[in-house]
């Protein structure tokens, strides 16, 4: 476990105590007033004794009129503060990283629970049956983007204030950042749109506004899209061009991932047979990246084997492992390694027999929830856990969200 175990160092100067990453899940698990819960801070608490050397956590939305989910936590000021202070404290004394993972939705965002749904463009979501539960969006006015931008700031602020040792930017899997990235759902005429570098502004002044409230020695990181995997969508080649920039920008840790609801390639691959071969989604792209960069790189997507993750550390593809849903099953998944316990950490896909909600995730995604809420509750992970009840805690948290909506 040579690779595995060592420690790094990001830019800004803090050290990741090994190479380990849970990466983001969107929890869903705050109070229906989107406040951290104590199922929430102590899911954190068994995630910490695991000995990673970071934890993400699952999108926290910087706008409560804009939520992903309905039991997102949301963090626009010091509502809860003491809950986050708590939720921070779970990594205390361990060397652990906690970073928040900062979101807004923009159009991916269910119509049931929030009142108006706001992106960079009017372009509806193409989900076949299913993109009914998605409003359309209504374009961003200029001095609402520069009110997200701010949020963004002070959100990674706030959560600084209450102990948490970095944040992410989530600007992949189709999100608002991403949104603005690609040309299918971002066609403004102003600034904002058009060329790959006027789409790439959003993002810029998200991380200048981050750095200017959190100071430089803060990390900072983002996740973002290797590509969207859509005819017309934000490329490869876009993709690495950004990393670039960023790059030069002062970024600590870049997250690689891929898709988007239409085109879930973040837990399936990009389907192409290099991803089967090699376990990990998007090894391909990761390689190129680390030609043009030499800012610290996560990969995340597909990693289950020990020796995979060790090789690729061992030939300097990426700097950082990041897994998913595995941490949802195996809570002490890097302690495990390190004691030589697991050498494989599968996760499998739970699906009801609904084609449109398994290819999309609907109840993949509930069902390792309801995994999290498990390991907060003191309960262990249950693999044989019916899917049907993923299906029904979704259902209820829409309808509840829903009826305090209105
Ligand atoms: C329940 C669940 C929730 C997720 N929520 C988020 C999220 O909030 N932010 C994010 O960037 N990715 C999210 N993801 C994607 C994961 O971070 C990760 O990219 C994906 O699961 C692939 O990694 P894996 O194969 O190790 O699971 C989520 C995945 C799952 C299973």
């Amino acid at each position: 476990m040579k690779y595995i175990a060592s420690n790094f160092t990001l830019p800004c100067g803090a050290i990741l105590k090994n190479r380990i990453a849970k990466s983001a899940m969107s929890e869903n698990i705050g109070t229906l007033s989107n406040a951290p819960t104590k199922t929430l801070i102590n899911a954190y608490e068994v995630w910490a004794k695991g000995n990673p050397g970071l934890l993400i956590t699952g999108n926290v939305m910087i706008d409560r009129k804009a939520l992903g989910e309905p039991r997102n936590v949301v963090v626009e000021d010091y509502t809860h503060f003491d809950l986050l202070k708590a939720w921070a404290k779970t990594v205390k004394g361990t060397d652990v990283h906690l970073w928040p993972q900062l979101n807004h939705p923009g159009r991916q965002a269910f119509g049931t629970i929030n009142k108006e749904i706001v992106a960079p463009s009017a372009v509806p979501l193409k989900m076949g049956g299913v993109s009914k539960i998605f409003k359309l969006a209504r374009p961003l006015t200029e001095e609402e983007i520069f009110d997200i931008i701010k949020r963004f700031g002070n959100s990674a602020r706030i959560m600084k204030e209450a102990g948490f040792t970095g944040c992410q930017i989530h600007g992949a899997h189709g999100y608002l950042v991403s949104q603005f990235l690609s040309p299918i759902s971002n066609i403004r005429k102003d600034r904002w749109g058009g060329s790959l570098e006027n789409r790439a502004r959003f993002v810029k002044e998200v991380y200048r506004e981050i750095r200017s409230q959190v100071g430089p020695d803060y990390p900072i990181g983002i996740k973002i899209n290797s590509a969207d995997f859509q005819r017309g969508g934000f490329t490869e080649s876009e993709s690495m061009e950004v990393v670039q920039f960023l790059s030069s920008e002062g970024m600590d840790l870049i997250e690689i991932s891929g898709g988007n609801y239409e085109k879930p390639a973040m837990v399936k691959g990009s389907r192409k047979q290099s991803t089967f071969e090699r376990e990990a989604y998007f090894l391909d792209y990761i390689e190129k990246a680390r030609k043009i960069t030499d800012k610290p790189l996560l990969l995340t997507g597909g990693f289950r084997s020990v020796k995979v993750m060790e090789d690729a550390l061992e030939e300097g593809k990426l700097d950082v492992i990041g897994l998913g849903r595995p941490f949802c099953l195996y809570p002490n998944l890097a302690q495990d390694i390190f004691d030589e316990k697991e050498t494989c950490f599968e996760a499998p896909v739970p699906t009801i027999g609904i084609k449109l909600l398994d290819k999309i995730g609907g109840v993949e995604l509930p069902w390792y929830e309801l995994q999290i809420q498990r390991l907060g509750k003191g309960k262990n992970p249950k693999p044989n856990l019916p899917g049907i009840w993923a299906l029904l805690n979704t259902i209820i948290g829409m309808l509840l969200k829903s009826f305090l909506k209105n």
